[in-house]
């Protein structure tokens, strides 16, 4: 079948970045995306894709990146692109209606997009109805927020936690969106030690066994990094996503959306995200699996991603521009790549192109021009 995209994605550029969003979603839970889905999509992933983690089979390493399906509505239809993992989310304890509109952005000449939307979200009680009646047998994480209005953070997370273990193949800790209130302050080394050690305890009670992850921030200084990786290994997590969207505006940028409010995501995150990827990769010695997200939008792009120690990737941004048939381009340029070099599975090839600048500390990733 031929791609549909170039032919829909003119009109939903015409609409608002959300309204688009929302009509894709109803498209999508109407049933209308199997006529999107490409042959290869259908076909099983090459081996070499294949890897083993927290007990889970991935049959390859590509994922969606939380936020596209907030509320669990479309992981079904979203899986059958191809990707090997669906995250959900993010998810608050009550409904809430996040940020006022517009809070959604395309900078379309950078292949960027600003969002405030603020955890707009039908709460847990929606998701884990929506997720104890799925069909589909592939990977779903579930990521979790706290309320706007809430105190206690600690106790909305674990209370999602609680809620969703039994429903969810892994668990996201969210503390690294910027438009919720104090939320990213939980990522200083006083609060993250406080806050993970009730979670996961919450988790063991509840569902032992089921991988706990925390996502970060790309905003983080060289103090910031080394406590977040030695407090994730002590306290016994098990792997980080790398990374959220930026409140930074790098100087390349050129839409004038881009002075909103918001968290900045896409193309011109790559560089940064990737940077801070090999940085945590060193720093935890690659005792801790990491997921590399943020700009990805192609097969290249997530090669650096591997090889700078993430063992599974995420993206959004580049299917709102690229369309859904992105997935299966990356899975296969992949697996290529990955031939190409000699490796014999995915595995092998993670972490393979960071060196530590052992003169000054900081960590690039080697075959790439980008300034890490
Ligand atoms: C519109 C939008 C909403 C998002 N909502 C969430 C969210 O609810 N929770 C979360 O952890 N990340 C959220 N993200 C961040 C993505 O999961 C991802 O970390 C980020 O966009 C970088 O990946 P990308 O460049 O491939 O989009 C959102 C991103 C976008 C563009």
């Amino acid at each position: 079948m031929p791609d549909l995209y170039p032919l829909i994605r003119p009109v939903l550029r015409r609409l608002p970045a959300e309204a688009a969003h929302a009509l894709t979603v109803r498209a999508l839970e109407a049933g209308l995306g199997s006529w999107m889905v490409d042959r290869a999509a259908r076909e099983p992933d090459p081996p070499i894709l294949a890897q083993r983690l927290w007990g889970l089979d991935f049959s390859n390493p590509v994922g969606l990146a939380a936020g596209f399906d907030k509320d669990a509505q479309v992981f079904e239809p979203m899986g059958q692109f191809g990707f090997g993992f669906v995250e959900i989310g993010t998810v608050t304890p009550r409904p809430q209606p996040g940020n006022p509109k517009p809070r959604l952005f395309r900078l379309e000449e950078d292949q960027a997009i600003v969002n405030r939307m603020g955890f707009n979200s039908a709460g847990l009680s929606a998701a884990i109805d929506r997720l104890s009646r799925r069909r589909h047998d592939g990977i779903i994480g579930v990521n979790l927020g706290k309320n706007r209005d809430s105190g206690d953070a600690v106790a909305d997370y674990a209370e999602g936690i609680r809620r969703t273990a039994k429903v969810a193949d892994y668990l996201v800790v969210n503390i690294s969106s910027p438009n919720t209130p104090g939320l990213r302050e939980l990522q200083r080394r006083e609060s993250l030690r406080a806050l993970l050690d009730p979670l996961l305890r919450a988790r063991d009670e509840s569902k032992r066994g089921v991988p706990l992850l925390v996502k970060i921030a790309p905003d983080l200084a060289g103090e910031e990094r080394e406590d977040i990786a030695a407090i994730a290994l002590e306290a016994g997590i098990d792997g980080l996503i790398i990374a959220n969207t930026t409140v930074d505006r790098p100087a390349e940028i050129v839409s004038a959306c881009a002075r909103e409010t918001g968290g900045l995501s896409g193309r011109p995150l790559f560089a940064v995200s990737t940077a801070l990827l090999a940085d945590i990769h060193r720093l935890t010695r690659g005792r801790l699996p990491l997921i590399g997200v943020g700009g990805i939008a192609s097969a290249a792009d997530a090669y650096q991603k591997i090889r700078a120690g993430a063992s599974l990737v995420q993206l959004y941004t580049a299917l709102v521009f690229a369309g859904p048939r992105l997935v299966i381009s990356i899975k296969m340029g992949l697996a290529d790549l990955l031939r190409a070099e000699g490796f014999t599975s995915i595995a092998e090839a993670v972490g393979t192109g960071v060196v530590a600048a052992h003169s000054s500390g900081a960590t690039r990733a080697i075959g790439t021009d980008a300034p890490f």
